[in-house]
């Protein structure tokens, strides 16, 4: 028996974690949205509301990320009834924190338990893709996946996609600094060359497949080895102030690796626990030397991903 409203929320994420561009991502344990939604009568998506820390989003369905994934579910389904949602951002706008993926993420949760047989993650995997479109300008599924599935996901394939949850070393927590400032992600993504020099393709093929077998055996000094994206973050690191003093801050207080959250600007680094509250604060320290204030969080990587939590 479907429910007539229901409320879900969806964890935020960190993209591309450094060495997995597009297709690495992992949640975050402190924030992310919640949509709550309900049937009715009249076919079609309406967003009643949108609250919290990015209010100011369209309302218009096919202009929101929540509201799109829906439109996609709606109409790959035929359903016979329409669906009202409200969101409820808990996600900085522009943070790299998996924001637009999130509302679309608990969206699509939320719309599927209204549904008279709800479907697999996985289906609903390309209806979240939909909607996180509208806000980047491209299809890509690293804060997607993980924002669903919940954990480190690696997705494989667009069209059909496979996801795997790779298992993160026990101790590891993830510390996180979001400047307040905004950055578009359309943005981040447009200053990025086309094509890629042969010797970085080849080392930042051995650091994703070094960083992921090392998350396999929990082999530590291979992680840290392998924590390395030679071709994206050095492109965008300008777009951050502070960012390299704010990695060197990082590693020079014991991180494994530190590097761009999504299309930033938080910048994110993993630490083994004992170490991440002295990152998270020379971070922090770091960014206000730039005149950036922060919100930071340390993080534990745990495996729930997006859920219902009211029905
Ligand atoms: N993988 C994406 C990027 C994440 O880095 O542009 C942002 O949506």
């Amino acid at each position: 028996m479907s429910s007539e409203s229901v409320l879900a929320f969806a964890p935020a994420s960190v993209g591309n974690v450094g060495i997995g561009f597009d297709i690495l991502g992992h949640t975050v344990k402190a924030v992310g949205d919640r949509v709550r939604a309900r049937r009715t009568a009249e076919k079609g998506i309406r967003i009643a509301s949108i609250t919290g820390s990015a209010a100011a989003l369209p309302l218009e369905p096919e202009k929101n990320t929540a509201g799109m994934a829906l439109v996609s579910m709606a109409s790959a389904l035929s359903l016979p009834f329409g669906i009202e949602i409200e969101i409820e951002k808990g996600i900085p706008l522009g943070s790299g924190l998996g924001g637009s993926a999130a509302s679309a993420v608990a969206a699509v949760v939320a719309g599927n338990a209204l549904l008279d047989a709800p479907l697999s993650k996985l289906e609903l995997l390309k209806f979240a893709m939909h909607g996180e479109a509208v806000a980047s300008g491209s299809v890509h599924v690293d804060n997607i996946a993980p924002s669903l599935f919940g954990g480190l996901v690696l997705t494989v394939g667009i069209d059909h996609p496979r996801t795997k949850q790779i298992p993160v070393p026990p101790s590891i927590r993830c510390v996180l600094a979001h400047p307040h400032m905004f950055l578009s992600t359309r943005e981040a993504r447009r200053v990025l060359r086309k094509t890629v020099d042969l010797s970085d393709f080849v080392w930042q093929t051995a650091n994703l497949a070094g960083f992921l077998s090392a998350c396999y055996t929990n082999d530590l000094a291979m992680l840290r080895d392998a924590f390395e994206d030679v071709i994206i973050e050095p492109q965008r690191a300008t777009l951050i102030p502070g960012f390299k003093a704010v990695k060197q801050a990082a590693m020079g207080n014991g991180a494994l690796g530190c590097s761009i959250s999504g299309a930033g600007p938080t910048v994110f680094a993993w630490a083994e626990e004992p170490y991440a509250e002295g990152v998270r604060v020379a971070m922090v320290e770091a960014f206000a030397e730039h005149d950036l204030a922060t919100d930071s969080w340390v993080s534990a990587i745990d495996t729930e991903g997006a859920r219902i939590l009211e029905q």
